[in-house]
């Protein structure tokens, strides 16, 4: 019965194994819906994204692409459906297992950096494990690693306006992986960038997934982005179109794409 199927919403589902191991998605969305008063934003989203996975976004302005990665996030709540993000259905945490969860698992790159002004590159890197509860020392030490592995040795102690776009954007990445999340979820993340900026960003998500095997989901308008990425999963409307997505071969020996 463990390795049997089941079909919710259209989608086939595998259910975990009897020892609780998820052998499901890494992200894993059932049927989501969200309204902004009479506007029906999202209209009933189904997807499945796989550890390991470097998925793009893509779709006109207002398809409600920056809504879902917020809902996917638990940035935002949604107002129906189920999210189940490694394993866990975070649909039914309370908000303080809900912040703890997302500090621990998940890694938010914004468009515009969002760091904060006041303080330098390392300690803008330092606050999702501060905020985690890990002692300074420690977090310093890998802040400054990762810093280094972005190729920003040289800038740990600058403040933001002191660096260049590509520079911030890289430091909002540290920030982002800092807690070693198993999902970065990217808005529109090299929008500001130029065309060199943008293309070191972009090999960075792949570099970083074949090092450390994160799951990339990141929302873009840029097509060359959008067509190097494992999967482009078009919105529309509120929709997916998954008639219209291109999965590659299955993560796993034997394993399938139901999308
Ligand atoms: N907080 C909000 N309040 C009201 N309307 C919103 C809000 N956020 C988004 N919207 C509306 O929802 C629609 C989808 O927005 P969004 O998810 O930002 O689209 P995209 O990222 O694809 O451009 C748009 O019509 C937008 O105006
Ligand atoms: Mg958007």
């Amino acid at each position: 019965m463990d390795k049997e199927q089941y079909t919710d919403c259209g989608v086939t589902t595998p259910l975990p194994t009897k020892e609780g191991q998820w052998e499901g998605p890494m992200i894993q969305l059932r049927h989501i819906t969200k309204s902004f008063g009479s506007l029906q934003v999202l209209k009933g989203i189904d997807l499945d994204i796989e550890k390991g996975e470097v998925v793009s976004i893509v779709g006109p302005s207002g398809a409600g692409k920056t809504t879902l990665l917020q809902i996917m996030g638990t940035l935002d709540a949604a107002d129906g459906g189920s999210i189940v993000i490694d394993g866990k259905d975070v649909t039914k945490m309370g908000q303080k297992e809900l912040a703890k969860f997302r500090n621990q698992h998940l890694g938010f790159v914004f468009q515009f950096h969002q760091l904060l002004p006041e303080f330098t590159a390392v300690e803008n890197v330092m606050i999702p494990a501060l905020i985690g509860g890990q002692s300074k020392k420690a977090v310093k030490a890998k802040a400054e690693e990762l810093l280094a592995f972005l190729g920003l040795s040289d800038r740990v102690n600058h403040k933001p306006n002191e660096l260049s776009g590509g520079e911030k954007q890289r430091v909002a990445v540290a920030r982002a992986l800092i807690n070693n999340p198993s999902v970065i979820l990217a808005d529109e993340p090299s929008g500001s960038l130029d065309t060199k900026n943008k293309a070191e960003l972009h090999q960075l998500f792949f570099d970083l997934r074949d090092k450390l095997g994160q799951t990339f989901v990141i929302v873009t308008h840029d097509e060359q982005l959008a067509a190097t990425t494992d999967r482009t999963i078009k919105m529309q409307d509120g929709l997916t179109l998954p008639q219209l997505t291109l999965p590659l071969a299955p993560p796993v020996e034997g394993g399938e794409y139901i999308l």
